[in-house]
């Protein structure tokens, strides 16, 4: 029987980076068992895209076919994944996605995700439609920033990014792709759900901001939101989330917003449209360094990370792993994504022969697929 080695011991003369606890495809094994424990209609929420099955597996495989050509003889290597995000320190590049209905996969919904975030010294990215008081997300200590979907009344929308900023939130994320997806099982939009928990959203809101909404709850973003936000939540920066052209990025960033995302919102937006992934170098082009660049939308991987740097992001955001996280066991269930990820990607760092994550983009000349 082969012995798993001490972490600190060597393999192949070369240090082990991945603690034992990661071993191939435990992802997809966290997938299944989150799978088991949720029920269909929170399940069929998490795992829905706008398109096929079979174009959802392509986009997911095309972070899969990312390759370089490994470098050698450049000396002396960091393996360390901090870095800053709005000029904040972050413990690694890997970032929370905002993402509605958490207290569906587990009763303490953000509140774990959240702290999960605080105890690895990450951000976590809040919904609009958080079920969780946005006093609870400041009590975890998290640096948390607070997402916009703009709301139908603009004085509500401005009260409630005042609350997100006086609670702590230390960044806006504007979302400016809209979804609208289709049902593939019956009962899974929200408002036909089971009564339970997860049915809770705009709990930031009061009772009676709720029944002024009525039921158009949001609008399309426009580009005067973004200098608008900014003022409102009292200059906290601006990031525009659902970018897929240089072009819109281009504008965002001359509109005054601090970085943008470069998202199909998980396959949610349009089953025919391009993926992220493909959509990253035109944007990264476009903005330059004049604003800080993250996408999302299919990492999966340390490796997808390690793509993502080298194509030119600063950070990524993940999704669906955090929620399967926690479904299986909350916020612990969290920081064993995150601690996964993070650890695949000290690999993956090892491994390319870059100096370190900073240089990474310069070092790295990488292919897509
Ligand atoms: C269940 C679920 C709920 C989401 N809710 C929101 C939301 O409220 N606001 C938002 O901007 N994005 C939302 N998203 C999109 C995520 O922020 C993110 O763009 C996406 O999940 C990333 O893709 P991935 O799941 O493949 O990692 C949601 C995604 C999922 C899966």
């Amino acid at each position: 029987m082969t012995e798993t080695p001490a972490p600190d011991e060597a393999v192949d003369g070369a240090p082990l980076i991945a603690p034992p606890l990661i071993s191939r495809g435990w992802l997809d094994v966290l997938e299944q068992e989150a799978n088991a424990a949720l029920p269909p209609h929170i399940r069929e929420y998490v795992a829905t895209t706008a398109g096929s099955a079979a174009r959802a597996a392509q986009h997911l495989a095309e972070w899969d076919a990312v390759s370089f050509a490994p470098r050698t003889l450049l000396g002396e290597r960091s393996l360390a994944l901090e870095t800053s995000v709005l000029g904040r320190r972050v413990a690694s590049p890997v970032l929370i996605a905002p993402m509605a209905q958490q207290v569906g996969a587990h009763p303490a919904g953000e509140r774990a995700t959240a702290t999960a975030a605080a105890s690895l010294g990450t951000v976590v990215g809040v919904s609009t439609n958080t079920a969780v008081p946005f006093g609870e997300i400041r009590a975890t200590g998290a640096d948390w920033w607070f997402q916009v979907y703009p709301l139908a009344e603009r004085a509500t929308t401005a009260r409630l990014v005042e609350r997100a900023a006086v609670a702590g939130a230390s960044a806006i994320i504007l979302t400016v792709d809209t979804t609208a997806l289709l049902v593939s099982a019956p009962g899974i939009e929200p408002t036909e759900w089971p009564e339970g928990p997860e049915r809770e959203r705009l709990v930031n809101l009061t009772p009676d901001e709720l029944v002024a909404l009525g039921g158009r709850p949001t609008v399309a973003a426009t580009l005067d939101d973004i200098a608008w936000l900014s003022e409102v939540s009292g200059g906290l920066p601006v990031v525009v989330k659902g970018v897929l052209r240089g072009d819109d990025a281009a504008r965002a960033v001359d509109a005054g917003a601090a970085a943008v995302i470069v998202s199909t919102h998980g396959g949610r937006r349009s089953g025919a449209s391009i993926t992220s992934l493909s959509a990253l170098p035109s944007v990264v082009a476009a903005v330059g360094d004049r604003a800080e660049v993250y996408i999302d939308s299919g990492v999966r991987s340390g490796g997808h990370v390690l793509a993502a740097l080298a194509l030119g992001a600063r950070a990524v955001f993940v999704g669906r792993p955090v929620m399967w996280g926690l479904a299986t066991a909350g916020a612990a269930g969290v920081e064993r994504v995150l601690r996964g990820l993070d650890a695949e990607l000290a690999l993956a760092l090892s491994q390319s022969g870059a100096t370190s994550l900073a240089t990474l983009a310069t070092e790295l000349d990488v292919s897509l697929g």
